[in-house]
């Protein structure tokens, strides 16, 4: 109960006491029992996520990623507390900042943060993006180069994938996520994104969700 973010270990003899547990049906009587996390029901509830959580939730404009309540609003504050006091915490695979929207995964999973964001498993992310100003269809061939070289990078970005769908609207998918990576690669071609939304990740979008909210999802067996 207390991995899993309901209450300290401390409190978990008092809700037991109180008969908030049953393991299997039955009351519990004790807090140290070895049981399977699937059998325990909390007021009548199963435990959420016992094995580990994963979710994907709709990011809406205007919250950051942080923790840091200096940056105003966070992700972590529209999503359950309970979520924040399991151990391992959850938090959220990769960033997307403040201003941009859509698709982002949280997981207590911190092999999947790693596997998932690291540009050696080319996981893909798609952005919707909208530019003031007009695109070019050079700009197509030079993000797919693998030569464009951001500022303050020591390496160029890997080959990305450009489609235009209109003057100011264009779909870009990457493989990898480097700081505010969209924006400065259309800020390199002196072009100012309006805005981002991502609509994927790998497989998952977020196409059925209201931005702020969210869904579990199954974890990966591999
Ligand atoms: N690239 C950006 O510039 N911002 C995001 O939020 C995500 C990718």
């Amino acid at each position: 109960m207390s991995s899993c973010g309901y209450c300290s270990r401390g409190e978990s003899r008092g809700w037991v006491k109180r008969g908030r547990v049953t393991i299997a049906g039955k009351p519990a009587t004790r807090s140290d029992e070895k049981v399977f996390a699937s059998d325990v029901c909390v007021d009548g509830e199963p435990i959420e996520q016992p094995e580990g959580l994963l979710a994907v939730f709709h990011k809406p404009m205007g919250c950051v990623c942080s923790r840091d309540e200096r940056e105003g609003t966070s992700v972590y504050d529209l999503l359950p507390e309970r979520w924040s006091h399991r151990n391992p915490p959850v938090s959220s695979v990769g960033r997307l900042d403040k201003e941009t929207t859509g698709v982002l995964l949280i997981t207590d999973q911190g092999d999947l943060v790693h596997r998932w964001t690291s540009p050696r498993h080319k996981i893909p992310k798609v952005y919707e993006v909208t530019i003031a100003g007009g695109l070019k269809p050079e700009l197509v061939s030079l993000f797919a180069s693998g030569t464009l070289w951001l500022e303050g990078e020591n390496d160029p970005c890997l080959p990305a994938k450009l489609e235009l769908l209109g003057p100011e609207q264009a779909r870009l998918e990457l493989i990898e996520g480097r700081f505010h990576q969209v924006r400065r690669m259309f800020a390199s071609q002196n072009l100012l994104v309006t805005q981002l939304h991502r609509s994927r990740f790998g497989d998952f979008t977020a196409d059925d969700l209201a931005p702020g909210t969210w869904r579990f999802l199954p974890l990966p067996t591999e």
